[in-house]
Order: C-alpha cells, then sequence, then structure tokens
C-alpha cells in the first residue's frame, strides 16, 4: 500500500481519537464538556484561480504591514497595490515571498506573503492583492495610546466561532491578538481553508498577530514535523525581532512590547527560545514601551481541572526572566474557559508579579471546561466555563482596562472588567530595577 494511502489512514484515526483525548482529564475521569456547536460549513463560491483567497494581515517592523493570501494558480503576481483612496493605488510592493506545502494527499494552493510600507499610522488603506480581484480595506494600528487589543484563544470553525467574530468585529480594536488553536484542521488541510475564508473579513482589515497551540502541530512521527501548514500559511514578524523561529517573536507598537511564546518548542534554560527571549526581554526600553506583554498557549496559572498543570515546566523554566522584566499580563489559551489572576508569581500573590488571563474560550468544537479545582487558590480572582472573547485597551503609560465579553447566547455580555497599572510606574518595579537587570543581563 501506498505510504502516503497509510498515513493519511493513520491521521484519520488521530483526527477521531482526538477528541477522546481531548475530553479526559488527568486520572482518566471522563470530563463531560457542555454542547459544543456544530462546524460551520462554508458555501462554495467560485473563483478564478488567480483572485486571492484568505487574505489576512500582520504587523512587520515599524509601520510596515504584511499582507498574505492564497492563489491556485502559478502565474498569479506576489503584488499589493495600496493607498489612501479607495481604488486609488498610489503604491505598490513585491517585497516579499511565496511558498506552498504539501500534506499527505494535499497539495497547497501558492501562498504569497508581501511587506508593505512605511504607512502612517492609525491610517485606512485600501489594497489589493496580485494586481486583481476584490478590494480590501485596513486601519493601521495609532502611533501612541490609545490602543486596543482584542484578545481570544482556540478560535476554531463553529457557530460559536462566528458569534465571537461577530462580536470583535462589533468592537473598536486595533490588533486582535490570538495565544492559540487556530482552525482545529487536525491534519485535515481544507479546514485551514476554510479557516482562512472564515476569518478573512475581519483578519483583512485589522492586524492578526498569533502564536501557535497544540491543534498547530500536526506532526506524524517519522512522517511530518510539527507545524508545516502553520509555518506556511500564518507567517509572523520573527525574523523582524531577531528569533530563529516562526513559533516565537515579539513585536512593537504605540508603547508596548508584545512577546510571543511558543508552548510546544522548547523553552528550558539551553533552548534557542529561552536564549532569545532573555536577549528581547533586556532589550525592551519601558520608556518607549511601558507596557510588557506575553501571549502563549498553555497557561501557567490555571485553575480548570482541564489540562490541569501543563504549562507548569515552561512555567518552571521562564517566569523568573517575565519576573525580572517586569511583564504586566500574561495572556494564555489552551483551557476552553476563562480566568483572571491577580498578580502572582512563583504560585503566590506579588505585587511585581504578571496578571495571567486565559481566554481559550473562543469558540472551538471541543466544548467548554466545565470543572474548576475547588477551593479557588488565593491568586484566582474570576473563572467561569462560557464562551466569550478579551479587549484589553491601553489607555496612556500607566493604566490599562480590561474587559472579558461572554458569549451569552448569540449576545455580547461585558462580564469582567479590571483597571491595571503598569508595573514601570509601580514603585516595586523602580526599586527593584537594578536587581532585576542583573538577571536579564547575566549570561
Ligand atoms: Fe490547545
Amino acid at each position: 500500500m501506498d505510504l502516503r494511502v497509510v498515513a493519511l489512514m493513520a491521521v484519520v484515526l488521530l483526527a477521531f481519537f482526538s477528541g477522546i483525548v481531548a475530553a479526559s482529564r488527568p486520572g482518566g475521569e471522563l470530563y463531560i464538556r457542555p454542547k459544543p456547536r456544530k462546524t460551520l460549513w462554508l458555501p462554495w463560491r467560485p473563483r478564478h484561480s488567480s483572485d486571492p483567497q484568505q487574505v489576512h494581515i500582520s504587523l512587520s517592523g515599524e509601520n510596515h504591514i504584511r499582507v498574505s493570501w492564497m492563489t491556485y494558480d502559478g502565474s498569479s503576481l506576489p503584488i499589493v497595490d495600496y493607498g489612501i483612496a479607495p481604488g486609488v493605488y498610489s503604491s505598490s510592493s513585491s517585497f516579499g515571498e511565496t511558498t506552498s506545502y504539501s500534506y499527505l494527499l494535499y497539495d497547497s494552493g501558492k501562498i504569497h506573503h508581501v511587506v508593505i510600507g512605511p504607512l502612517k499610522p492609525d491610517t485606512v488603506y485600501y489594497y489589493r492583492c496580485g494586481g486583481r480581484g476584490r478590494e480590501f480595506h485596513f486601519k493601521t494600528p495609532p502611533a501612541r495610546f490609545p490602543i486596543t487589543f482584542a484578545v481570544v484563544g482556540d478560535l476554531g470553525q463553529t457557530g460559536w466561532t462566528a458569534t465571537t467574530l461577530d462580536h470583535i468585529g462589533q468592537s473598536e480594536y486595533d490588533v486582535l491578538l490570538l495565544p492559540g488553536d487556530l482552525s482545529y484542521a487536525d491534519y485535515m488541510q481544507h479546514l485551514w481553508d476554510s479557516f482562512g475564508e472564515l476569518v478573512e473579513p475581519y483578519a483583512s482589515s485589522r492586524p492578526w498577530m498569533v502564536t501557535e497551540g497544540n491543534h498547530e502541530k500536526e506532526s506524524i512521527l517519522l512522517f511530518k514535523s510539527g507545524f508545516q501548514a502553520y509555518n506556511a500559511r500564518w507567517r509572523m514578524p520573527y525574523e523582524e525581532s531577531g528569533s530563529p523561529s516562526n513559533l516565537f517573536y515579539s513585536f512593537e507598537l504605540s508603547g508596548v512590547h508584545v512577546v510571543m511564546l511558543g508552548s510546544y518548542t522548547d523553552y528550558d534554560v539551553s533552548s534557542d527560545q529561552y536564549a532569545w527571549l532573555k536577549a528581547d526581554l533586556a532589550k525592551v526600553d519601558r520608556v518607549k514601551t511601558p507596557w510588557l506583554l506575553v501571549l502563549l498557549h498553555a497557561p501557567w496559572y490555571n485553575s480548570n481541572y482541564a489540562h490541569q498543570g501543563e504549562g507548569n515546566r515552561m512555567m518552571a523554566a521562564m517566569e523568573q526572566l517575565l519576573y525580572a522584566a517586569g511583564v504586566d499580563l500574561v495572556l494564555a489559551g489552551h483551557v476552553h474557559a476563562y480566568e483572571r489572576s491577580e498578580r502572582v508569581y512563583n504560585g503566590v500573590l506579588n505585587n511585581c508579579g504578571a496578571v495571567h488571563i486565559t481566554v481559550g474560550d473562543g469558540g472551538n468544537r471541543e466544548g467548554l471546561a466545565e470543572r474548576f479545582c475547588q477551593p479557588k487558590p488565593e491568586w484566582s480572582v474570576y473563572r467561569e466555563a462560557s464562551f466569550g472573547h478579551g479587549e484589553l485597551k491601553i489607555m496612556n503609560q500607566t493604566h490599562a482596562l480590561w474587559t472579558w465579553h461572554r458569549n451569552d447566547d448569540d449576545e455580547t455580555v461585558k462580564s469582567d472588567e479590571v483597571w491595571i497599572n503598569s508595573l514601570a510606574s509601580s514603585a516595586c518595579f523602580a526599586s527593584r530595577m537594578p536587581d532585576l537587570r542583573k538577571i536579564l543581563m547575566a549570561p
């Protein structure tokens, strides 16, 4: 039998059993989730093979945007025309790359990534991809505060996903942050395509900055290394931030330094990711970027039974670096519920530690993680198993407003709200700065 057919059969079995694995919790006890909504099936829309599809944008260095899209013929041009008036393209760029990949019996289309800019802040740009087809538009982030981030993890492509995206689309956000688990394709590559189509109205109009979750891995022992589809489709600015891998990187905008970490690539003290993180945090200038955020997939502070303790090893390796750098917020996914902590470090309350927030509640097909551990840990402030999304509005150098919006059926309800003061403006940060810097600067 053809090796690719054997591998495909193995993948089908893996995908079938992955739901069972995801529905069990430590100790082997069956974890019962509430009813998820059905996976969406997008209507087939016939298009010319050169027409751009699955268009999305991301930040790519200061004042630049990377435009990504797919076409299904070999002759389409990797070029983006753009300007500040509809239909008037005063600039164009072909700076970028075109790639593709094969995964078992699936062959992707041509995946184009083109960087445009420099662009003006807080400005609407109109653009088209490949010199033809539909016109899109996006707004660039502001140069300075206030800036608003939409934050959602474990998105998937179900009826709940559509509701969450609708709520996000109604908000006034500048950049979307996604801490892993995007499409839930789980080896079925055409589901990456349908996910790209589903999110295109949102991801083509605001920068989407993502990091990977376990559902992006899609590795097959001795046959496929991990993250092939994710890396080809969701190209992030890793080279721009000195990272050797698309699986971890950082970016800066509007007074905020954002670090995107990888929960499923090496993170111990001898790893590339650890060395890069330490160097990246040491370079952060808190005068230029008073706010410091970190995103990762598997939460370090989680009082839900689901995925309990899965972030512990990464936390043991890296939490001290984040503490030394004065990270304000750590945003995670993976657990299909919402949870917000007090400022915490090393398992106990600490005014100089980070606030940890889990928002793995975007709407995936696996449903919610309803059961929380009792008693509630001292560091846990608010926890609830509902679908929804978060918004972080950073008002100025010192104050930010975090809100969590529950999907109450198809309505959005602001259910958690807290003002957060930046650590850079705090007394604890200023007094401990020399000692903290020693940790980051040590060889
Ligand atoms: Fe996950």
